[in-house]
């Protein structure tokens, strides 16, 4: 259940009694941050006391004089200014466990009015492996999914693959003029991920040295502009020291800026012409690569054209992509396997192919596309750029794809909202795609882009190998596997020998613990910011970590294990009446209390889909386990009713880390 909610509907009634329209006041009744001032603390009485012009103390007293909360909460404090001071009756929390430890779902309502939900998410282009980068796209996705559901929504969960794009003609081209067939028998997806980046390299290769004139007389002209700035910024310095006027100073300012501005410019224009040159280094300094990129200055066309020819159906690319793509899916489905991700569709933009021209050729019989150059674009009032969906070549886009994809979910779902899980460089993409949705009779389903940040290196660029490559998914996961294993192994050694694991155990321990600190230092992590990658830090046994809460989780199994505990027996007596929940000091109470907060966490979270409000739940909860735990004895309480009523917090917070843990797509182990 939700406390908070029944508090705001109650004070809904109370306010609506004193005259007061209650809607804007119900968000300023808050957890309190410290216990002293209770559970809760509504701060209305400040506003509404400068708005109706009475003291807010005398308004706080009346709102209390009307509040009927008696059946559950102690007689309201109004303290300093006119805060209104909340305790729940520990006798009806002390109930409120009780129950909640009774009930599958550990207390959580269903939402009364549920939602049908599109989730798009993970969908990674399938033509090269997934890199460090998916695992945000994916296990976002994944646990939004899992929790919304849990929250009684209903979910359709689609995997938007990029199986149709540019990605394929690199590998046609990469196919017909450089294949290593031998390697293609051995391990057809290495082979092809190796002619993926191949021809790229020579796709940009020639890129960059047929653009390199163009980029040296940018910096060129960046650098001449820095200079003259220069002498009018030490002209402005002179005449601000000589006049020292306000304009002078304003003059002067604007000179700075402005030269600020210029040597931004200059940079970047260096930037790229180094990009470029590295591009030609590395394939000109490479005998091999040197001989491959010879003669095929229209290399870039050419895979171009073999994309083009696939996407109209030309008979041979058809036949090779069909190839192609069991063995690229087998390779994606091997790291879904690993992570349990799972969907409920995976209809790829191959599959919307047909749609594009007759949706194009329907846009512009309505006005609504029409011609730019020679190609084809949606306009939008005061945005400066259209958004292209079909290109001067009479090839469709990335965006086509997307309006495609749109009314076929709408036709088929029927959803109130669609949730993209992406990279948030896509912004422009989505914001476009949003407006342009508005042509199409979308009827009020919300579109949200649901967007991530960048996982970055130590060094605060984004995370590469030493190489300066990508990292590849896979690795990362073998490498998180691998370290927890050495931990597993330590943790192993120190054991009496009756007590040591398995082999099995060992293994299934080590991928449980190294995938799920991934996952929840990827999910803990506010999702529009960047952050460092840190397996160190993801795997510390203390702190925001799922190894600290899968320890939390098997410290309390153990305590069952070794007094002998029948769970389902202990929760059954506190529900049949034969045991009443007893919270004798702060900390039992603390822990009960946050036990009741898991609804509130996942509502949060299921509010603007934001998975750390769920970690950061779990951090105070298993914080105040900690607390608990310290200064309350449980196996050796000299009460009996003290000690069933620690083993049942202890069972609650167990089964509700478990449950969180779960719908962040973690798994948890028994012992540790
Ligand atoms: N395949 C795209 C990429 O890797 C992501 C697709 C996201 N979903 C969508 N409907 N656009 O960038």
């Amino acid at each position: 259940m939700n406390v908070l909610k029944t508090i705001a509907s109650r004070f809904a009634k109370a306010l609506e009694a004193i005259g007061v329209e209650p809607e804007q006041y119900l968000d300023q009744i808050r957890p309190s941050q410290d216990p002293k001032f209770g559970d809760f603390q509504a701060n209305c009485a400040m506003p509404l006391g400068k708005k109706l012009g009475k003291a807010p103390r005398d308004v706080a007293a009346e709102i209390v004089s009307n509040l009927d909360c008696s059946d559950f909460l102690e007689e309201p404090e109004i303290a300093g200014p006119g805060f209104i001071n909340l305790r729940v009756k520990t006798d009806w929390l002390a109930s409120l466990v009780q129950r909640e430890a009774n009930d599958q779902r550990l207390g959580v309502d269903k939402v009364e009015k549920p939602r049908k939900y599109v989730l798009d998410y993970s969908a990674p282009n399938v033509a090269k492996p997934l890199h460090v980068g998916h695992i945000r796209s994916t296990m976002i996705g994944n646990s939004l999914s899992r929790l919304l559901r849990f929250l009684g929504h209903d979910v359709v969960s689609d995997n938007h693959l990029g199986d149709w794009g540019t990605q394929f003609g690199m590998i046609l081209y990469g196919y017909r003029n450089f294949l290593d067939e031998k390697a293609y028998q051995e391990s057809p997806v290495e082979e092809l991920a190796r002619l993926y980046r191949l021809t790229r390299q020579l796709v940009e290769y020639r890129a960059a040295k047929s653009g390199i004139e163009d980029l040296r007389a940018k910096v060129d002209e960046a650098s001449r502009a820095l200079e003259a700035q220069k002498s009018a910024r030490a002209d402005a310095k002179a005449k601000d020291d000589a006049e020292k006027t306000k304009e002078s100073k304003d003059a002067l300012k604007k000179a700075n800026k402005e030269f600020d501005r210029l040597a931004k410019a200059l940079e970047a224009a260096r930037e790229k012409l180094d990009g470029a040159s590295s591009k030609i280094e590395a394939v000109e300094s490479n005998p091999d690569l040197a001989k491959l990129a010879e003669g095929r200055e229209t290399i870039g066309v050419d895979v171009l054209n073999e994309t083009s020819k696939l996407h109209h159906g030309d008979a041979e690319n058809l036949a090779l992509w069909r190839r192609f793509m069991p063995q690229c899916l087998a390779e994606v489905d091997k790291i879904y396997d690993r992570l349990d991700v799972k969907f409920d569709e995976t209809l790829g933009e191959s599959f919307y192919n047909d749609r594009l021209a007759p949706l194009v050729e329907r846009l512009k019989a309505a006005g609504i596309a029409r011609e730019t150059e020679g190609a084809i674009g949606i306009f939008f009032e005061g945005r400066d750029v259209p958004m292209l969906i079909q290109k001067s070549d009479g090839a469709f886009l990335y965006a086509t794809t997307d309006l495609a994809t749109l009314e076929y979910r709408r036709d088929r779902f029927r959803p109130d909202a669609i949730l993209y899980v992406v990279d948030f460089r896509q912004s422009q993409h989505f914001e476009q795609l949003f407006e342009a949705a508005k042509f199409l009779d979308m009827g009020d389903v919300e579109l949200v882009h649901v967007k991530f940040g960048t996982v970055l290196g130590d060094d605060g660029k984004p995370f590469k190998t030493r190489a300066g490559d990508v990292v590849g998914l896979k690795s990362l996961l073998d490498e998180a596997e691998r370290r927890a294993a050495v931990i597993v192994e330590a943790n192993d050694e120190a054991r009496a020998p009756e007590d040591k694991f398995p082999e099995e155990e060992k293994r299934e321990t080590a991928r449980r613990v190294g995938l799920g600190a991934l996952v929840y230092a990827d999910l803990s992590q506010n999702r529009e910011s960047d952050y460092v990658f840190s397996y160190d830090k993801m795997l510390a046994m203390n702190g925001n970590t799922a190894t600290y809460m899968q320890y939390a989780y098997a410290r309390v199994r153990s305590i069952f294990a070794r007094g002998g505990i029948d769970a389902e027996k202990l929760r059954r007596e506190f529900a049949d009446g034969s045991r009443t929940l007893a919270l004798g000091t702060p900390e039992e109470r603390a822990l009960a209390f946050e036990l009741t907060n898991f609804q509130v966490a996942l509502e949060t979270v299921a509010k603007d889909y934001r998975p750390n409000w769920l970690t950061a739940y779990l951090y105070v909860l298993a914080n105040k386990y900690s607390a608990f735990f310290e200064k309350c004895p449980v196996l050796k309480a000299d009460d009996e009713n003290v000690k069933a009523s620690r083993l049942l917090l202890c069972d609650l917070t167990a089964r509700t880390i478990a449950k969180g843990l779960e719908l962040l797509g973690i798994q948890t182990v028994e012992r540790m």
